[in-house]
């Protein structure tokens, strides 16, 4: 397995950027997922680690060599897409051989490549049939198969469940883990379901707009997300972004929302929204955050419930507050009524503070 690294990776189409100054790195055996959503140039930025369209500049580093100008078959990768592109009138066994037939590698070293892999995927029953004759997750699996024999120092994949229904999505989400743990490969995994990126990557790169937003482990976007779209972006329900105004009197911050209440802030919030580059702040806070209550609380501000979701573990209610839909999770046991006057009290300790302007995330010392 190896290292990739991308150095300042542009790739433009007439004056379009598809991809901006992307710069990051895989570390061999790195489980990676780029992610964001459609059109944000992820499929782009795999295809150019592939070689399978030119970069406009920038590097491409794979193990200890500068890939830039080399054909896909020089790069030592193997693609999985989200159409397996299998075979049909080959065998299962005959699906997997081809790649390493076409290599001309001898034919007791392709058997014994096509049975390993086989066993690792545990399909060793499934290699005499035709595809057809498997369902989509073993078709898929079979697609992860004719990878493998290859032996890449990387590899890469394009939305590879993208085609499988929901439950076999799940499933196979862990399967493509275990591959990874089994082996400890080295894998680029483009999908636009953050779940998916949250759930498999050892760390994510969120892109938006060619950009790459942020590059780090799972847990620290979500505990830290840079900015207001990655904020957004990552974790379901998504995390609720209030806009509202910061004013300081008597040495206490306030914000001040929309329906002209006014929220006190901890002193490190306060510190926060003080480097705001102006009065607009936005106040980020995840579902699980915010407590529901009947009544008025100390520090709990004024909301109007909305709708009310029970999914039966437990239920979601989304308020309206300042102008913009609120998410909050409550026990099943609790019921609200839309319209139902509540109010919402924010954990300070785990709320997120933004500049309005800037939509940065804002850092206490
Ligand atoms: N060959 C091309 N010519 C012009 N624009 C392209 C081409 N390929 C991709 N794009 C544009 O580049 C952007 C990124 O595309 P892509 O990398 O496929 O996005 P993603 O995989 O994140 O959905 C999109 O706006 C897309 O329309
Ligand atoms: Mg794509």
């Amino acid at each position: 397995m190896a290292h990739v690294v991308l150095k300042d990776l542009v790739k433009t189409y007439g004056s379009f950027k598809a991809v901006n100054d992307v710069s990051l790195t895989v570390n061999d055996g790195e489980f990676v997922a780029l992610v964001g959503p459609s059109g944000c140039g992820k499929t782009t930025t795999l295809n150019l680690v592939a070689g399978l369209i030119p970069i406009t500049s920038g590097d491409i580093v794979i193990g200890d060599r500068v890939v830039n100008g080399l054909d896909p078959k020089d790069r030592d990768i193997a693609m999985v897409f989200q159409n397996y592109a299998l075979y049909p009138q080959k065998s299962v066994y005959k699906n997997l051989a081809f790649p390493l037939q076409m290599r001309k590698l001898p034919r007791d070293e392709i058997d014994r490549k096509v049975k390993e892999a086989a066993r690792v995927l545990d399909m060793t029953h499934l290699l005499e049939r035709k595809p057809r004759e498997l369902s989509g997750g073993q078709q898929q699996r079979v697609a992860l198969g004719r990878a493998l024999v290859r032996d890449p120092a990387v590899f890469l994949m394009d939305e590879p469940l993208s085609n499988l229904d929901a439950k076999l999505r799940v499933q196979m989400r862990s399967e493509i883990k275990r591959f990874h743990q089994d082996l400890k490969a080295t894998i680029i995994y483009v999908t636009h379901d953050q779940l998916e990126a949250v759930t498999m990557a050892d760390k994510m790169a969120v892109m938006n707009g060619g950009y790459l937003q942020q590059y780090d482990s799972p847990a620290q976007v979500f505990a830290h997300p840079v900015n207001m779209f990655v904020a957004s972006f990552i974790g379901s329900p998504a995390m609720s972004l209030i806009p509202l105004e910061a004013s300081t009197a008597n040495g206490n911050t306030v914000l001040t929302g929309a329906e002209g209440w006014s929220l006190e802030l901890s002193p490190r919030n306060a510190q926060k929204a003080a480097r705001a580059t102006t009065k607009k702040v936005v106040l980020g806070a995840r579902h699980s955050t915010i407590k529901l209550h009947k009544s008025a609380v100390p520090g709990s501000v004024p909301a109007k419930a909305y709708t009310v979701e029970p999914t039966g573990d437990v239920t979601f209610v989304q308020a309206l507050l300042s102008g913009v839909i609120v998410n909050i999770s409550v026990p099943p046991n609790i019921a609200v009524a839309p319209d139902e006057q509540i109010w919402l009290e924010f954990d300070q300790e785990r709320i997120h503070v933004f500049d309005g302007e800037t939509e940065m995330a804002l850092k206490a010392d």
